[in-house]
């Protein structure tokens, strides 16, 4: 199966991707991770990725596109995998599709948006914690480590994310209306939009997912 996640920041598209890699094994790409990691890297680009990221605005489709299309090679001809955050606007969706009929590729089977109110996203990110070396993501009340400020999986430290300040916050939701809604549109044309809540515990979330696959025949009922 080839999916790409959709959805407000917060809406827990990473947890999601994160639960179905380590339950059915399908790949997890994150252009936010790969991003960061081009920071992290201090890559050319990585300063001005920074910035961008720093502010809540979008990286421009010029530099996260080669870096994500780079990346989907290694899953082959016809792998599984889950985009998660990527494509944004719909100028990187027309290239994603141009990338993979061009190399004779499967197509993406579905784009699912997760759906969450505004209200739930910002207390979601001002309370998540993200571990720096494993990249586990905690809330402080709802999923928090063992350990305060430790991760239960591998012991670093946990940080809080820095375009996760409240006015950043508003300021991405923001963005997500303006550039990437609209991308809505140009998948539910393709027929291939579903809709899960995100607005539900993540087991409740994660098997909401799992029933739209079964109805699309993408896993065995
Ligand atoms: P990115 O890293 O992709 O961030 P985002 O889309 O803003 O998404 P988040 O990671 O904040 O949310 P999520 O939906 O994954 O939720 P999560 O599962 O983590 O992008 C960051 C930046 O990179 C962008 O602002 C932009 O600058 C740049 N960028 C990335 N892709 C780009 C692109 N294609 N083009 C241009 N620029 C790009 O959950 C969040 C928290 O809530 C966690 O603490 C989690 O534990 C908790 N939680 C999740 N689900 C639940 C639940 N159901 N119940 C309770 N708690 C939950």
């Amino acid at each position: 199966m080839r999916l790409i996640f959709l959805g407000t920041p917060g809406a827990g598209k990473g947890t999601v991707a994160t639960l179905l890699k380590e339950r059915l094994r399908v790949a997890h790409l994150s252009s936010g991770d790969l991003l960061r990691d081009s920071v992290k890297n201090g890559d050319s680009t990585g300063g001005e990725i920074g910035r961008y990221m720093k502010s809540g605005a979008l990286v421009p489709d010029k530099l996260i596109t080669g870096l994500m299309l780079s990346h989907l090679d290694q899953f082959g001809v016809s792998g599984d995998f889950v985009l998660d955050g990527f494509p944004r606007t719909v100028e990187q969706a027309q290239d994603l599709d141009r990338d993979l009929a061009g190399k004779k590729n499967a197509p993406i089977d579905l784009a699912i948006d997760f759906q969450v109110s505004p209200e739930t996203v910002v207390k979601r990110l001002i309370g998540r914690r993200v571990c720096e070396k494993c990249r586990l993501n905690y809330h402080v009340e709802r999923i928090p480590p063992r350990k305060p400020g430790i991760c239960d999986r591998c012991g670093s430290e946990l940080k809080a994310r820095v375009d996760d300040q409240p006015e950043t916050v508003r300021k991405r939701l923001a963005v997500y209306e303006d550039q990437t809604a609209p991308l809505l549109d140009f998948y539910r044309r393709s027929g291939k939009l579903r809709l899960v809540s995100g607005d539900q515990n993540i087991e409740d979330q994660y098997q909401e997912l799992i029933h739209v696959l079964e109805r699309d025949r993408l896993l065995n009922v």
